[in-house]
Protein backbone atom coordinates (compact mmCIF):
# COMPACT_ATOMS: atom_id res chain seq x y z
CA UNK A 1 0.00 0.00 0.00
CA UNK A 2 3.17 2.12 -0.13
CA UNK A 3 2.50 3.29 -3.41
CA UNK A 4 3.22 7.97 -3.40
CA UNK A 5 -0.41 9.11 -3.50
CA UNK A 6 -1.99 12.15 -5.72
CA UNK A 7 -2.66 15.30 -5.01
CA UNK A 8 -4.08 17.90 -6.81
CA UNK A 9 -1.65 21.32 -6.92
CA UNK A 10 -3.66 23.84 -5.94
CA UNK A 11 -7.42 24.84 -5.53
CA UNK A 12 -8.29 25.65 -8.62
CA UNK A 13 -6.87 22.14 -10.11
CA UNK A 14 -9.10 20.58 -7.76
CA UNK A 15 -12.32 22.97 -8.27
CA UNK A 16 -12.30 21.92 -12.26
CA UNK A 17 -11.57 18.43 -11.47
CA UNK A 18 -14.16 18.35 -9.28
CA UNK A 19 -16.51 20.30 -11.18
CA UNK A 20 -15.40 18.33 -14.04
CA UNK A 21 -17.06 15.12 -12.68
CA UNK A 22 -19.76 16.75 -11.29
CA UNK A 23 -20.62 18.30 -14.84
CA UNK A 24 -21.82 16.17 -17.41
CA UNK A 25 -24.56 14.63 -19.66
CA UNK A 26 -26.16 14.28 -16.31
CA UNK A 27 -26.65 18.34 -16.21
CA UNK A 28 -26.23 19.59 -20.00
CA UNK A 29 -28.87 16.62 -21.00
CA UNK A 30 -30.41 14.63 -18.07
CA UNK A 31 -31.60 17.95 -16.17
CA UNK A 32 -32.97 19.89 -18.96
CA UNK A 33 -35.09 16.90 -20.31
CA UNK A 34 -36.55 16.39 -16.80
CA UNK A 35 -37.03 19.83 -16.76
CA UNK A 36 -38.80 19.69 -19.97
CA UNK A 37 -40.80 16.86 -18.83
CA UNK A 38 -41.41 17.36 -15.21
CA UNK A 39 -43.36 21.07 -15.81
CA UNK A 40 -40.35 23.23 -16.57
CA UNK A 41 -39.89 26.54 -13.99
CA UNK A 42 -41.47 23.98 -10.62
CA UNK A 43 -38.79 21.38 -11.29
CA UNK A 44 -36.28 23.86 -11.10
CA UNK A 45 -37.08 24.88 -8.58
CA UNK A 46 -37.17 22.09 -6.24
CA UNK A 47 -34.58 21.01 -7.96
CA UNK A 48 -32.38 23.99 -6.81
CA UNK A 49 -33.91 23.29 -3.18
CA UNK A 50 -32.85 19.90 -3.18
CA UNK A 51 -29.45 20.06 -4.51
CA UNK A 52 -28.36 23.03 -2.03
CA UNK A 53 -30.36 21.42 0.74
CA UNK A 54 -29.39 17.80 0.32
CA UNK A 55 -26.77 17.03 -2.45
CA UNK A 56 -24.52 19.82 -1.22
CA UNK A 57 -24.40 18.16 2.41
CA UNK A 58 -24.04 15.01 0.67
CA UNK A 59 -20.78 15.98 -1.18
CA UNK A 60 -19.05 17.67 1.87
CA UNK A 61 -19.59 14.59 3.84
CA UNK A 62 -17.73 13.07 0.99
CA UNK A 63 -15.22 15.21 0.76
CA UNK A 64 -14.60 14.89 4.63
CA UNK A 65 -14.13 11.26 4.37
CA UNK A 66 -11.86 11.42 1.46
CA UNK A 67 -9.42 13.48 3.18
CA UNK A 68 -9.12 12.21 6.20
CA UNK A 69 -8.76 8.93 4.66
CA UNK A 70 -6.18 10.03 1.97
CA UNK A 71 -7.85 6.63 0.51
CA UNK A 72 -10.04 5.42 -2.03
CA UNK A 73 -13.71 4.43 -0.41
CA UNK A 74 -12.81 0.78 0.62
CA UNK A 75 -9.97 1.60 3.10
CA UNK A 76 -12.02 5.29 4.23
CA UNK A 77 -15.11 3.49 5.06
CA UNK A 78 -12.93 0.59 6.84
CA UNK A 79 -10.74 3.54 8.75
CA UNK A 80 -13.78 5.38 9.87
CA UNK A 81 -15.68 1.69 11.03
CA UNK A 82 -15.98 1.63 14.41
CA UNK A 83 -16.68 -2.28 15.04
CA UNK A 84 -16.06 -5.41 12.91
CA UNK A 85 -19.57 -5.13 11.69
CA UNK A 86 -19.64 -1.43 10.01
CA UNK A 87 -15.91 -2.33 8.84
CA UNK A 88 -17.63 -5.13 6.64
CA UNK A 89 -19.83 -2.90 5.77
CA UNK A 90 -17.87 -0.18 4.82
CA UNK A 91 -15.71 -2.80 2.81
CA UNK A 92 -19.25 -3.81 1.08
CA UNK A 93 -19.71 -0.13 0.24
CA UNK A 94 -16.89 -0.05 -1.55
CA UNK A 95 -16.89 -2.68 -3.32
CA UNK A 96 -20.07 -2.05 -4.47
CA UNK A 97 -19.21 1.78 -5.02
CA UNK A 98 -16.19 0.45 -7.58
CA UNK A 99 -18.74 -1.80 -9.38
CA UNK A 100 -21.19 0.79 -9.57
CA UNK A 101 -19.09 3.79 -10.49
CA UNK A 102 -17.91 0.89 -13.91
CA UNK A 103 -21.30 0.12 -14.89
CA UNK A 104 -22.40 3.50 -14.87
CA UNK A 105 -18.85 4.31 -17.18
CA UNK A 106 -20.02 1.35 -19.17
CA UNK A 107 -23.25 3.01 -20.14
CA UNK A 108 -22.27 6.36 -20.33
CA UNK A 109 -19.32 5.62 -22.88
CA UNK A 110 -21.46 4.33 -25.35
CA UNK A 111 -23.70 7.60 -24.77
CA UNK A 112 -20.54 9.50 -24.52
CA UNK A 113 -19.65 7.79 -28.10
CA UNK A 114 -23.24 9.23 -29.95
CA UNK A 115 -21.60 12.36 -28.84
CA UNK A 116 -18.41 12.03 -30.69
CA UNK A 117 -20.10 10.58 -33.44
CA UNK A 118 -22.50 13.63 -33.86
CA UNK A 119 -19.72 16.04 -33.47
CA UNK A 120 -17.71 14.98 -36.35
CA UNK A 121 -21.11 14.00 -38.56
CA UNK A 122 -20.81 18.33 -39.19
CA UNK A 123 -17.22 17.77 -40.52
CA UNK A 124 -17.86 14.75 -42.70
CA UNK A 125 -20.63 16.84 -44.43
CA UNK A 126 -18.67 19.66 -45.04
CA UNK A 127 -15.97 17.77 -46.21
CA UNK A 128 -18.99 16.65 -48.89
CA UNK A 129 -18.60 12.81 -47.50
CA UNK A 130 -22.70 12.06 -47.05
CA UNK A 131 -22.22 8.48 -46.85
CA UNK A 132 -19.80 8.92 -43.88
CA UNK A 133 -22.08 11.67 -42.27
CA UNK A 134 -25.12 9.66 -42.48
CA UNK A 135 -23.57 6.70 -40.97
CA UNK A 136 -22.23 8.60 -38.27
CA UNK A 137 -25.59 9.68 -37.35
CA UNK A 138 -27.52 6.63 -37.72
CA UNK A 139 -27.42 4.54 -34.72
CA UNK A 140 -25.76 0.96 -36.24
CA UNK A 141 -24.15 -1.34 -34.25
CA UNK A 142 -20.87 -0.77 -35.61
CA UNK A 143 -20.81 2.90 -35.34
CA UNK A 144 -21.65 2.57 -31.46
CA UNK A 145 -18.87 0.22 -30.66
CA UNK A 146 -16.21 2.12 -32.55
CA UNK A 147 -17.00 5.24 -30.79
CA UNK A 148 -17.63 3.68 -27.29
CA UNK A 149 -14.18 2.41 -28.25
CA UNK A 150 -12.45 6.14 -29.21
CA UNK A 151 -14.08 7.29 -26.07
CA UNK A 152 -13.01 4.48 -23.77
CA UNK A 153 -9.25 5.46 -25.22
CA UNK A 154 -9.46 8.67 -24.54
CA UNK A 155 -10.66 8.25 -20.65
CA UNK A 156 -7.68 5.40 -20.22
CA UNK A 157 -5.25 8.23 -21.59
CA UNK A 158 -6.09 10.78 -19.25
CA UNK A 159 -6.30 8.62 -16.33
CA UNK A 160 -3.19 6.49 -16.73
CA UNK A 161 -1.36 10.39 -16.68
CA UNK A 162 -2.45 10.62 -12.84
CA UNK A 163 -4.14 13.10 -10.66
CA UNK A 164 -1.54 15.96 -11.71
CA UNK A 165 -0.91 15.23 -15.71
CA UNK A 166 -3.94 13.73 -16.50
CA UNK A 167 -7.25 14.45 -14.44
CA UNK A 168 -6.47 18.07 -13.24
CA UNK A 169 -4.43 19.40 -16.30
CA UNK A 170 -7.33 17.73 -18.78
CA UNK A 171 -10.30 19.08 -16.75
CA UNK A 172 -8.16 22.35 -16.18
CA UNK A 173 -8.30 22.39 -20.20
CA UNK A 174 -11.39 21.30 -21.37
CA UNK A 175 -13.71 22.93 -18.33
CA UNK A 176 -13.62 26.82 -19.74
CA UNK A 177 -14.13 25.72 -22.99
CA UNK A 178 -17.45 24.14 -22.04
CA UNK A 179 -18.85 27.13 -20.58
CA UNK A 180 -17.61 29.69 -23.31
CA UNK A 181 -19.53 27.37 -25.58
CA UNK A 182 -22.53 27.19 -23.92
CA UNK A 183 -22.58 30.48 -23.04
CA UNK A 184 -22.40 31.47 -26.94
CA UNK A 185 -25.16 28.80 -27.71
CA UNK A 186 -27.39 30.49 -25.19
CA UNK A 187 -26.94 33.76 -26.93
CA UNK A 188 -27.34 32.52 -30.25
CA UNK A 189 -30.69 30.39 -29.11
CA UNK A 190 -32.28 33.51 -27.64
CA UNK A 191 -32.17 35.44 -30.29
CA UNK A 192 -34.02 33.03 -32.54
CA UNK A 193 -38.39 32.73 -33.01
CA UNK A 194 -40.30 31.05 -30.04
CA UNK A 195 -37.22 31.04 -27.64
CA UNK A 196 -39.08 32.99 -25.61
CA UNK A 197 -41.63 31.10 -24.93
CA UNK A 198 -39.13 28.18 -23.59
CA UNK A 199 -37.51 30.86 -21.43
CA UNK A 200 -41.34 31.29 -20.26
CA UNK A 201 -41.91 27.44 -19.70
CA UNK A 202 -38.60 27.13 -17.37
CA UNK A 203 -38.50 30.05 -15.43
CA UNK A 204 -42.15 30.38 -14.59
CA UNK A 205 -43.23 28.23 -12.10
CA UNK A 206 -46.66 26.11 -11.82
CA UNK A 207 -46.23 26.25 -8.44
CA UNK A 208 -49.12 23.75 -8.13
CA UNK A 209 -46.77 20.97 -9.18
CA UNK A 210 -43.87 21.33 -7.03
CA UNK A 211 -45.82 19.00 -4.26
CA UNK A 212 -46.12 16.45 -7.00
CA UNK A 213 -43.89 13.04 -5.61
CA UNK A 214 -42.79 12.17 -9.04
CA UNK A 215 -41.64 15.74 -9.68
CA UNK A 216 -39.50 15.57 -6.45
CA UNK A 217 -37.79 12.00 -6.57
CA UNK A 218 -36.88 13.05 -9.83
CA UNK A 219 -35.64 16.38 -8.58
CA UNK A 220 -33.47 14.70 -6.20
CA UNK A 221 -32.27 11.55 -7.87
CA UNK A 222 -30.82 13.99 -10.47
CA UNK A 223 -29.07 16.13 -8.23
CA UNK A 224 -27.79 13.27 -6.56
CA UNK A 225 -26.48 11.80 -9.84
CA UNK A 226 -25.80 15.63 -11.20
CA UNK A 227 -22.61 15.76 -8.14
CA UNK A 228 -21.54 12.22 -9.05
CA UNK A 229 -22.31 11.19 -5.75
CA UNK A 230 -22.33 7.55 -3.58
CA UNK A 231 -20.19 6.02 -6.18
CA UNK A 232 -17.01 7.26 -3.85
CA UNK A 233 -15.81 9.50 -6.64
CA UNK A 234 -16.06 12.80 -4.40
CA UNK A 235 -14.79 10.50 -1.97
CA UNK A 236 -11.76 9.97 -3.48
CA UNK A 237 -11.11 13.26 -5.34
CA UNK A 238 -11.65 14.71 -1.17
CA UNK A 239 -8.62 12.39 -0.67
CA UNK A 240 -6.27 14.48 -3.57
CA UNK A 241 -7.09 17.51 -1.16
CA UNK A 242 -4.34 18.88 0.54
CA UNK A 243 -4.60 19.55 4.23
CA UNK A 244 -4.37 22.99 3.85
CA UNK A 245 -7.50 23.99 2.31
CA UNK A 246 -11.04 24.66 3.05
CA UNK A 247 -13.33 22.08 2.18
CA UNK A 248 -16.28 23.93 2.82
CA UNK A 249 -15.27 26.15 0.23
CA UNK A 250 -14.50 23.88 -2.32
CA UNK A 251 -17.61 22.06 -1.68
CA UNK A 252 -19.21 25.05 -2.09
CA UNK A 253 -17.82 26.34 -5.23
CA UNK A 254 -17.99 22.60 -7.29
CA UNK A 255 -22.21 23.09 -6.02
CA UNK A 256 -22.66 26.47 -7.71
CA UNK A 257 -20.84 24.96 -10.74
CA UNK A 258 -22.70 21.89 -11.07
CA UNK A 259 -25.98 23.62 -10.16
CA UNK A 260 -25.20 27.04 -12.65
CA UNK A 261 -23.89 24.91 -15.81
CA UNK A 262 -27.40 22.73 -15.08
CA UNK A 263 -29.58 25.68 -15.31
CA UNK A 264 -27.68 27.21 -17.52
CA UNK A 265 -28.37 24.04 -20.04
CA UNK A 266 -31.67 24.20 -19.52
CA UNK A 267 -31.66 27.79 -20.65
CA UNK A 268 -30.08 26.40 -23.82
CA UNK A 269 -32.05 23.20 -24.34
CA UNK A 270 -35.86 24.65 -23.44
CA UNK A 271 -35.70 27.50 -25.95
CA UNK A 272 -34.29 25.07 -28.59
CA UNK A 273 -36.66 22.98 -28.07
CA UNK A 274 -39.48 25.91 -28.51
CA UNK A 275 -37.44 27.13 -31.72
CA UNK A 276 -37.89 23.66 -32.64
CA UNK A 277 -41.45 23.48 -32.45
CA UNK A 278 -41.77 27.27 -34.07
CA UNK A 279 -39.85 25.72 -37.00
CA UNK A 280 -42.45 22.56 -37.38
CA UNK A 281 -40.50 20.04 -35.64
CA UNK A 282 -43.27 18.17 -33.47
CA UNK A 283 -41.56 18.02 -29.70
CA UNK A 284 -44.90 17.29 -27.58
CA UNK A 285 -47.84 14.68 -28.13
CA UNK A 286 -51.07 15.58 -28.22
CA UNK A 287 -51.73 15.61 -24.24
CA UNK A 288 -48.55 17.74 -24.66
CA UNK A 289 -45.85 15.18 -23.09
CA UNK A 290 -42.32 15.00 -24.08
CA UNK A 291 -41.76 12.64 -27.36
CA UNK A 292 -38.71 10.31 -27.27
CA UNK A 293 -37.40 11.24 -24.29
CA UNK A 294 -33.92 9.71 -24.73
CA UNK A 295 -33.09 10.25 -28.06
CA UNK A 296 -34.81 13.82 -27.96
CA UNK A 297 -31.40 15.21 -28.13
CA UNK A 298 -30.28 13.52 -31.50
CA UNK A 299 -33.57 13.88 -33.10
CA UNK A 300 -35.06 17.61 -32.31
CA UNK A 301 -31.60 19.33 -31.94
CA UNK A 302 -30.19 18.29 -35.51
CA UNK A 303 -33.26 18.96 -36.81
CA UNK A 304 -33.32 22.73 -35.11
CA UNK A 305 -29.51 23.18 -36.35
CA UNK A 306 -30.60 21.56 -39.79
CA UNK A 307 -33.29 25.10 -40.34
CA UNK A 308 -30.22 27.34 -39.59
CA UNK A 309 -28.78 27.14 -42.76
CA UNK A 310 -24.60 26.82 -43.00
CA UNK A 311 -24.43 28.18 -39.43
CA UNK A 312 -26.42 25.51 -38.32
CA UNK A 313 -23.46 23.01 -39.45
CA UNK A 314 -20.89 25.28 -36.93
CA UNK A 315 -23.98 25.36 -34.25
CA UNK A 316 -24.33 21.66 -34.63
CA UNK A 317 -20.44 20.70 -33.73
CA UNK A 318 -20.22 23.09 -31.10
CA UNK A 319 -23.02 21.96 -29.45
CA UNK A 320 -21.76 17.83 -29.51
CA UNK A 321 -17.88 19.00 -28.82
CA UNK A 322 -19.47 20.61 -26.08
CA UNK A 323 -20.93 16.97 -24.85
CA UNK A 324 -18.32 15.26 -25.25
CA UNK A 325 -15.85 17.36 -23.10
CA UNK A 326 -18.69 17.22 -20.54
CA UNK A 327 -18.92 13.53 -20.77
CA UNK A 328 -15.38 13.14 -20.91
CA UNK A 329 -14.29 15.41 -17.38
CA UNK A 330 -17.05 13.09 -15.60
CA UNK A 331 -15.94 9.49 -17.64
CA UNK A 332 -12.10 9.83 -15.92
CA UNK A 333 -14.16 10.54 -12.36
CA UNK A 334 -15.56 7.42 -13.05
CA UNK A 335 -12.68 5.23 -13.84
CA UNK A 336 -10.73 6.65 -11.26
CA UNK A 337 -12.57 4.89 -8.72
CA UNK A 338 -11.78 1.42 -9.78
CA UNK A 339 -8.27 2.49 -10.83
CA UNK A 340 -7.28 4.10 -7.26
CA UNK A 341 -8.33 0.92 -5.52
CA UNK A 342 -6.45 -1.37 -7.52
CA UNK A 343 -3.69 1.07 -7.67
CA UNK A 344 -3.46 1.34 -3.25
CA UNK A 345 -5.15 -2.15 -2.33
CA UNK A 346 -2.96 -4.38 -4.93
CA UNK A 347 -0.12 -2.14 -5.94
CA UNK A 348 -0.77 -2.32 -9.71
CA UNK A 349 0.77 0.19 -11.91
CA UNK A 350 -1.40 2.95 -12.53
CA UNK A 351 -1.55 2.56 -16.56
CA UNK A 352 -1.47 -0.89 -16.69
CA UNK A 353 -4.52 -0.52 -14.33
CA UNK A 354 -6.24 1.96 -16.29
CA UNK A 355 -5.71 0.22 -19.08
CA UNK A 356 -7.17 -3.08 -17.65
CA UNK A 357 -9.93 -1.76 -16.20
CA UNK A 358 -10.96 0.47 -19.15
CA UNK A 359 -10.57 -3.08 -21.20
CA UNK A 360 -12.56 -5.03 -18.94
CA UNK A 361 -15.69 -2.01 -18.85
CA UNK A 362 -14.99 -1.36 -22.79
CA UNK A 363 -15.94 -5.48 -23.20
CA UNK A 364 -18.85 -5.09 -20.94
CA UNK A 365 -19.67 -2.08 -22.42
CA UNK A 366 -19.89 -3.99 -26.09
CA UNK A 367 -22.17 -6.56 -24.71
CA UNK A 368 -25.00 -3.90 -23.98
CA UNK A 369 -24.32 -2.85 -27.01
CA UNK A 370 -24.88 -6.36 -29.15
CA UNK A 371 -27.83 -6.53 -26.43
CA UNK A 372 -29.03 -2.62 -25.96
CA UNK A 373 -33.01 -3.14 -25.88
CA UNK A 374 -32.63 -5.45 -23.06
CA UNK A 375 -29.53 -4.00 -21.57
CA UNK A 376 -28.99 -0.49 -21.67
CA UNK A 377 -31.76 0.83 -19.49
CA UNK A 378 -31.49 -1.75 -17.34
CA UNK A 379 -27.91 -0.80 -16.44
CA UNK A 380 -28.78 3.03 -16.64
CA UNK A 381 -31.71 2.08 -14.00
CA UNK A 382 -29.53 -0.47 -12.13
CA UNK A 383 -27.28 2.05 -11.20
CA UNK A 384 -28.59 5.56 -10.90
CA UNK A 385 -32.04 4.66 -9.69
CA UNK A 386 -30.94 1.81 -7.72
CA UNK A 387 -27.56 1.39 -6.16
CA UNK A 388 -26.92 5.81 -6.04
CA UNK A 389 -29.30 6.41 -3.35
CA UNK A 390 -28.76 3.27 -1.40
CA UNK A 391 -25.08 4.11 -1.55
CA UNK A 392 -25.39 7.55 -0.40
CA UNK A 393 -27.46 6.72 2.04
CA UNK A 394 -25.01 4.34 3.95
CA UNK A 395 -22.08 7.24 3.55
CA UNK A 396 -24.38 9.41 5.33
CA UNK A 397 -25.08 7.21 8.19
CA UNK A 398 -21.34 6.28 8.14
CA UNK A 399 -20.72 10.23 8.28
CA UNK A 400 -23.67 10.83 10.33
CA UNK A 401 -23.75 8.51 12.82
CA UNK A 402 -20.18 6.11 12.77
CA UNK A 403 -17.79 8.41 12.64
CA UNK A 404 -17.02 10.43 15.75
CA UNK A 405 -18.31 14.44 15.80
CA UNK A 406 -14.84 15.50 17.02
CA UNK A 407 -12.83 13.88 14.15
CA UNK A 408 -14.78 15.02 11.79
CA UNK A 409 -14.89 18.44 12.97
CA UNK A 410 -10.79 18.11 13.25
CA UNK A 411 -10.91 17.15 9.58
CA UNK A 412 -12.89 20.00 8.72
CA UNK A 413 -11.01 22.45 10.48
CA UNK A 414 -8.12 21.62 8.53
CA UNK A 415 -8.11 24.32 6.19
CA UNK A 416 -11.13 26.19 8.26
CA UNK A 417 -9.93 26.57 12.03
CA UNK A 418 -13.28 29.06 12.63
CA UNK A 419 -15.59 26.47 10.78
CA UNK A 420 -16.91 25.76 14.80
CA UNK A 421 -18.68 29.36 14.71
CA UNK A 422 -20.13 28.80 10.99
CA UNK A 423 -23.59 28.75 10.32
CA UNK A 424 -22.68 25.57 8.07
CA UNK A 425 -21.08 24.00 11.80
CA UNK A 426 -24.63 24.42 13.16
CA UNK A 427 -26.60 22.66 10.24
CA UNK A 428 -24.54 20.30 8.73
CA UNK A 429 -24.44 17.37 11.41
CA UNK A 430 -27.69 17.39 12.01
CA UNK A 431 -28.49 17.33 8.39
CA UNK A 432 -26.21 14.50 7.47
CA UNK A 433 -27.61 12.81 10.52
CA UNK A 434 -31.22 12.66 9.97
CA UNK A 435 -32.64 14.72 7.13
CA UNK A 436 -30.07 13.41 3.73
CA UNK A 437 -30.10 9.51 5.01
CA UNK A 438 -34.25 10.16 5.67
CA UNK A 439 -34.35 11.59 2.26
CA UNK A 440 -32.62 9.32 0.42
CA UNK A 441 -34.46 6.53 2.40
CA UNK A 442 -38.00 8.25 1.16
CA UNK A 443 -36.46 8.08 -2.63
CA UNK A 444 -35.06 4.77 -2.56
CA UNK A 445 -38.34 3.09 -0.77
CA UNK A 446 -40.78 5.07 -3.33
CA UNK A 447 -38.12 3.77 -6.33
CA UNK A 448 -38.16 0.36 -4.97
CA UNK A 449 -42.33 0.71 -4.72
CA UNK A 450 -42.87 1.81 -8.01
CA UNK A 451 -39.99 1.48 -10.43
CA UNK A 452 -39.31 -2.11 -9.70
N1 LIG B 1 -22.13 13.77 -12.54
C1 LIG B 1 -22.01 13.15 -13.81
C2 LIG B 1 -23.00 13.77 -14.79
O1 LIG B 1 -23.75 14.64 -14.44
C3 LIG B 1 -22.24 11.67 -13.74
C4 LIG B 1 -21.42 10.94 -12.73
C5 LIG B 1 -22.02 10.04 -11.87
C6 LIG B 1 -20.03 11.11 -12.68
C7 LIG B 1 -21.27 9.33 -10.95
C8 LIG B 1 -19.26 10.38 -11.75
C9 LIG B 1 -19.88 9.49 -10.89
O2 LIG B 1 -23.05 13.40 -15.92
Amino acid sequence: MAVARGEFSSKLGFILAASGSAVGLGNIWGFPTQAASNGGGAFLLVYLLLAFCLAFPALMAELVIGRHAKSNAVNALRLISTNRLSYHAGSITGYVGIITASLILCFYALVAGWMLSYFLAPLAELAGLQDISDWLTEFGLYRNILFMLIFMTLTVAIISRGVQEGIEKWSARLMPVLLVLLLLLIVYVLTLDGAMDGVKAYLIPDLSRITDLQLIISALGQAFFSLSLGVGTMLIYGSYISQKENLFHLGRIVTFVDIGIAVMAGLLILPAMYVAQNNGVVIFDAAGKLISEDTLIFTVLPALFDTMGDIGIIISFAFFVLMSIAALTSSISMLEVPVAYVVENHAVDRTRAAQGIGLVIALISTVIAFNFADLFSLTVHATTRFSQPLLGFVLCIFAGWLWHRNKVLAEIKEGYAEVEQSLFWKIWPPYIRYICPLSILAVFVQLAFYNL
